[in-house]
């Protein structure tokens, strides 16, 4: 296993979506507060470079989750970091590194709706469509990845390569 000689995604783009996806929100949510819920860990490094662009009022919550499947589409999940703020009629974003499977995010979703918010939406930095097993769009998407393994800016492998800066392909030597 070594990291891309280049990024597949720079700093410079990343900064560039990261603005748009900002504005997007902020326009979409005007006059209204935000709960924005980073998934720990990788949602951690975009949630906190997307949150300062708001220009909404914004408030944050954590939430780590691990899911297990069953036959239900998006299975069970068990929150390792529940929210602790309420979230009953608050406006919700949750906020991944990267749509993937879908199965934990659809589980996390379930349980969030469950919980009554006035409204909830998904924003991921990376969408990898391809691999897709339930159904489940996010609301606002950095960029489409094809089916590579990735890591930097949160993604790790085997907890390696979070702090990276860009985002790079890991590949066979
Ligand atoms: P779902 O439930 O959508 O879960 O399959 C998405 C989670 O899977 C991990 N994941 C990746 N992590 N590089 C990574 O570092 C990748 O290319 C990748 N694809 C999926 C990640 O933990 C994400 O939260
Ligand atoms: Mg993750």
């Amino acid at each position: 296993m070594r990291l891309s000689d280049r990024p597949l995604v720079s700093e410079e783009q990343i900064t560039r979506r990261v603005d748009e996806l900002a504005a997007a929100i902020s326009r979409d949510f005007e006059g209204r507060e935000l709960l924005v819920m980073p998934v720990l860990k990788g949602g951690v490094f975009f949630a906190a470079d997307l949150m300062r662009r708001l220009t909404v009022p914004v408030f944050v919550d954590f939430i780590r989750a691990r899911s297990y499947h069953g036959t239900r589409s998006g299975g069970t999940v068990e929150f390792l970091v529940s929210p602790s703020e309420p979230v009953v009629g608050r406006h919700v974003l949750v906020v991944e590194d990267i749509l993937d499977t879908g199965r934990t995010t659809a589980a996390v979703l379930d349980r969030i709706q469950a919980e009554g918010p006035a409204s909830l939406a998904l924003c991921v930095f990376l969408d990898k469509p391809s691999r897709r097993l339930v159904d489940i769009k996010a609301d606002y998407v950095g960029l489409e990845v094809p089916d590579v393994y990735v890591v930097g800016y949160g993604l790790d492998y085997n907890e390696q390569y979070r702090h990276l800066p860009a985002i790079y392909v890991l590949e066979d030597p």
